[in-house]
């Protein structure tokens, strides 16, 4: 099981490139299955869950060709309209293929995702919402069966809470449902616009995507498509903390700063510089001080719960204490135990965990729990004084493309040992 060893106290300086979007990657990549013609998509990042994905669409009977600069999918007829349990319980988005195989071929049987570190996550919204769009939904041995023989219908969804995978997992039952759709309480990130914008392409007709309303009228087939990925915004969250607790000075590229508004602000208050230099790159410089300012997690455009974990590590070294309220999952703070065993003086309560700040961190032994718990890891081991390890790495390789080499590149002293 891999480890990083991390010497900590070096302020990063230079440039990041940030790679494209995870959590808009899966939902393209279960898009792909909505048409029997290729879709190729540009800026795919190289990082686990995605081959988990593809993996699964090669279950399902798609033909993939992978290369450094593009993934084309190309699911010509479905053989198994299936997510089975070894796939789906390493990565729960695995769900994302109910809506696209049940529109495409009326049937679809997915595992239930199971239990995760973060809280228990059901998919009780996404199989609601087909049921509104006209499917069958049965449970037994773990599994899930989706069925509409004779085609998905129209229909009116209200979520309950805002899901984005929910939202992306309707979308792409939607479009190819007969007549209009209604998507209401939808979720507004970047990612949802994001496939939106690839359905769009592949012929669908979407309006109000990035709105808590999206209105779809469906259409009988959808063509291919050429698309790329917009860049991950939480990686490039990560690695603006990055600058920011080593006290460095660093442009992170190819990213969207007009994503990241929520941290900005916060980073800001908080007293250190962040100017944005154009439409696809931020500066961070970490000029000493850092002032405690409290965040809630919310639903874009709010603060996202995905930068929570970073956001606890910054705070740890702010000269105050700050409140960190998370709304969405109800057991994100795991990393917060982690960065305790570095020095950091935080208490637990609830939903908040009060920072004191101020925390000279020191290195240690340290075990990553998710994948953003294990960047918060990364972030406090870089700002502490002494070497850290971190176990099961296995977490940031989810999600995080070559972390170390990007790291390494600003100065990091950073290595991977098996
Ligand atoms: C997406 O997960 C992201 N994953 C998560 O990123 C992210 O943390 C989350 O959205 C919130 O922004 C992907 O996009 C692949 P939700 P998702 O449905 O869609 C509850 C990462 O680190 N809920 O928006 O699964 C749920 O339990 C990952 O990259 C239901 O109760 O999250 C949660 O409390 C972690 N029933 C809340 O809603 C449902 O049917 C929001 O979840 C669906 C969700």
């Amino acid at each position: 099981m891999d480890k990083f060893v991390i010497e900590g106290g070096k302020p990063l300086k230079g440039e990041i490139p940030v790679s494209g979007s995870k959590n808009s990657a899966l939902p393209a990549l279960a898009a792909a299955l909505l048409t029997e013609e290729p879709v190729i998509l540009g800026r795919v990042p190289r990082v686990r869950d995605l081959q988990t994905m593809e993996r699964l669409l090669v279950n399902i009977g798609a033909t993939l060709a992978v290369d450094e600069e593009r993934v084309t999918v190309h699911a010509n007829k479905i053989v198994s309209p299936e997510a089975p349990y070894e796939l789906v319980k390493t990565m729960r988005a695995s769900s994302l293929v109910l809506g696209p195989l049940v529109a495409r071929c009326g049937v679809a049987r997915v595992s239930l995702p199971g239990g995760c570190a973060i809280g228990a996550r059901p998919i009780d919204m996404h199989l609601a919402g087909l049921q509104h769009l006209g499917a069958e939904i049965s449970q037994e041995h773990g599994y899930i069966q989706a069925s509409a023989p004779g085609g998905l219908k129209g229909g009116r969804i209200v979520f309950d809470r805002i899901t984005v995978t929910g939202t992306e997992d309707i979308l792409m039952a939607a479009v190819l449902a007969e007549g209009e759709t209604l998507i209401e309480n939808a979720a507004r990130e970047p990612e949802v616009v994001d496939t939106a914008d690839l359905l769009k392409l592949m012929g669908a007709q979407i309006e109000g995507a990035g709105t808590s309303v999206i209105r779809v009228n469906g259409v009988k087939k959808l063509h291919g498509a050429t698309h790329e990925i917009i860049p991950d915004r939480i990686e490039a969250g990560t690695f603006m903390i990055a600058a920011a607790i080593t006290g460095g000075d660093c442009v992170v590229t190819h990213c969207r700063p007009d994503h990241l508004h929520a941290l900005i602000a916060k980073m800001q208050e908080a007293g250190i510089t962040v100017e944005s230099c154009g439409d696809t790159a931020v500066r961070v410089r970490g000029n000493g001080g850092i002032k405690p300012v409290d965040v809630t997690t919310e639903e874009y455009p709010g603060f996202p719960t995905d930068l929570q974990a970073q956001y606890m590590a910054l705070m740890t070294q702010a000269d105050g204490i700050s409140i960190i309220t998370e709304t969405i999952f109800e057991n994100r703070f795991m990393h917060a135990l982690e960065l305790m065993r570095m020095g950091a003086n935080i208490r637990l309560d609830g939903r908040q965990a009060i920072v004191a700040g101020r925390g000279n961190l020191t290195g240690a032994g340290v075990i990553a729990s998710d994948l953003r718990a294990s960047a918060s890891l990364v972030l406090a081991a870089l700002a502490a004084r002494g070497e850290t390890v971190i176990d099961r790495v296995y977490h940031i390789d989810r999600g995080y493309e070559k972390i170390e080499s990007k790291l390494s590149a600003v100065g990091a002293n950073i290595s991977r040992v098996d």
